[in-house]
C-alpha cells in the first residue's frame, strides 16, 4: 500500500480507499520526485516491500549515502515481504565482479565513468583502455582483466609497448605512450576510483546473486561518487542485457536510484539505462527533489520524464507543474494520495 486515495482517475492505481501497485505496473519506471523531507525514500521503501512481495529482486542505489539505517529499513522489507530466506548484498563493504563481459564491453564501461570535455583527452583516454584492456588484441600479454590491480599493472607504457610489439596495434600504442602525460593521467584516474571502492569490484558476485543488493556511497569526493555510479549503473545495464544470461529478462530485477541529483550529470546515463533494460522487460526507479534537479536541461528533463513510463510519484513539490500538465501532452491522469 502507498498510501490513503485523496482524489483522481488513475482507477487502476485504487484498491479500495487505498492506493496500491497493481502488478501491471511493477515493471515500468517511476520518478520520485519532491521536496527534502517529503517522503520520497519511504515510498521508495515501500515500494521495495511490494516489489519483494511480488518476486521482483531490488538493486537500491543510495546516491546520498546519509541514512545509516537506510540498509537495515530495507533488509528488513524483504523479509517481511519474502520471509528470513532474503539474500542481502551490501556493496561496497561486499564486492561485486565488475570485470563480467568480454574485454570490449568491460572497456566501454569502464570508459563511460569519466567526463571528458576535452575531445582530445576523450579519445586518448578510450584508446589508453581499450588498449590496456586488450581489446584490440588476443596478443595482448597476460591474458584477460579479472581486477583493478591487473588493468593498474597495464597502464604502463613499457608493458603495453612491449604487449603489442609486432601487432598491427603497434603503431596505435607507439602513439599513446608518445605524449608521456598520457598513460600516467589515465592511471591516475581510474586508480582514485578504484581506491574509493577499496577492491569494490573484484569480487565475485553480479547482480543475479541476491535479492536485495544495496548500493551505498560513503565518499568523500562527489566525484568518486559519480564515478562509481556510472559504474555501477553501466554494469547492471550489462547485467540486463547480456545475451549469455540465461533466461535474459529484466522484469525479475528493479533497480531504483535514490537522490539521483546529490550526483553530477548522470541523467542521460538513467535515461540510456531506462531505455535499455525495458527493451529486455526492466524497470528502474529514479528520485531527486524537483524538476529542475532531474536534469542538467530542460531536453534532459523532459526525456527522463518521458523514460520514466510508470510516471512520477509527486510529493510536497514548489514547482509541480512541469511534471504534469505542462507544454507538452504527456499522460496526466493520477491520484492524490496522504500519507498513511
Ligand atoms: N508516509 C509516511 N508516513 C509517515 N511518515 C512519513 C511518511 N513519509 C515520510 N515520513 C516521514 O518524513 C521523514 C522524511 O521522509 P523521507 O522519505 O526521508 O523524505 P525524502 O526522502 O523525500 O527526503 C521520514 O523520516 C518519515 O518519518
Ligand atoms: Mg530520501
Amino acid at each position: 500500500m502507498l498510501g490513503v486515495v485523496v482524489d483522481g482517475d488513475l482507477d487502476e492505481m485504487r484498491q479500495g480507499k487505498h492506493a496500491v501497485l497493481p502488478e501491471a505496473y511493477a515493471n515500468r519506471s517511476f520518478q520520485l520526485s519532491g521536496k527534502p523531507g517529503s517522503g520520497k525514500t519511504v515510498t521508495a521503501e515501500r515500494l521495495v516491500f511490494l516489489l519483494a512481495k511480488m518476486g521482483r529482486r531490488i538493486v537500491y542505489v543510495d546516491c546520498k549515502g546519509t541514512d545509516p539505517d537506510l540498509a537495515m529499513r530495507l533488509s528488513a522489507a524483504c523479509i517481511a515481504a519474502r520471509g528470513p530466506g532474503v539474500r542481502v548484498h551490501h556493496f561496497p563493504s561486499e564486492p561485486l565482479n565488475g570485470w563480467i563481459g568480454t574485454p570490449a564491453e568491460v572497456a566501454n564501461r569502464l570508459i563511460a565513468t569519466q567526463d571528458t570535455t576535452e575531445p582530445y583527452y576523450e579519445s586518448t583516454l578510450q584508446t589508453a583502455v581499450r588498449v590496456a584492456m586488450g581489446v584490440h588484441a588476443s596478443q595482448a600479454a597476460g591474458g584477460t582483466v579479472t581486477s583493478s590491480t591487473e588493468l593498474m599493472r597495464r597502464f604502463d607504457a613499457a608493458f603495453l609497448t612491449r604487449a603489442y610489439q609486432g601487432t598491427s596495434q603497434q603503431s596505435l600504442v607507439a602513439d599513446l605512450v608518445r605524449d608521456r602525460q598520457v598513460l600516467p593521467g589515465v592511471k591516475m584516474r581510474f586508480a582514485a576510483l578504484f581506491e574509493a571502492v577499496a577492491g569494490g569490484f573484484d569480487g565475485t558476485a553480479s547482480y543475479g546473486d541476491a535479492d536485495l543488493i544495496f548500493l551505498s556511497l560513503p565518499f568523500a569526493s562527489k566525484a568518486d561518487a559519480t564515478a562509481v555510479v556510472r559504474l555501477l549503473l553501466a554494469d547492471f545495464t550489462h547485467y540486463c542485457s547480456d545475451p549469455s544470461r540465461k533466461d535474459r529478462r529484466g522484469d525479475d530485477v528493479k533497480m531504483i536510484i535514490d537522490e539521483a541529483s546529490a550526483l553530477t550529470h548522470l541523467s542521460d546515463q538513467i535515461i540510456d539505462l531506462a531505455e535499455r533494460v525495458r527493451d529486455v522487460g526492466g524497470s528502474v526507479d529514479v528520485s531527486n527533489q524537483s524538476f529542475e534537479g532531474s536534469g542538467d536541461n530542460e531536453d534532459q528533463r523532459k526525456r527522463l520524464r518521458g523514460a520514466m513510463a510508470g510516471g512520477t510519484i509527486l510529493h510536497s513539490s514548489d514547482n509541480p507543474e512541469p511534471f504534469g500538465t505542462a507544454d507538452d501532452p504527456v499522460d496526466t491522469r493520477g491520484v492524490v494520495v496522504q500519507a498513511a
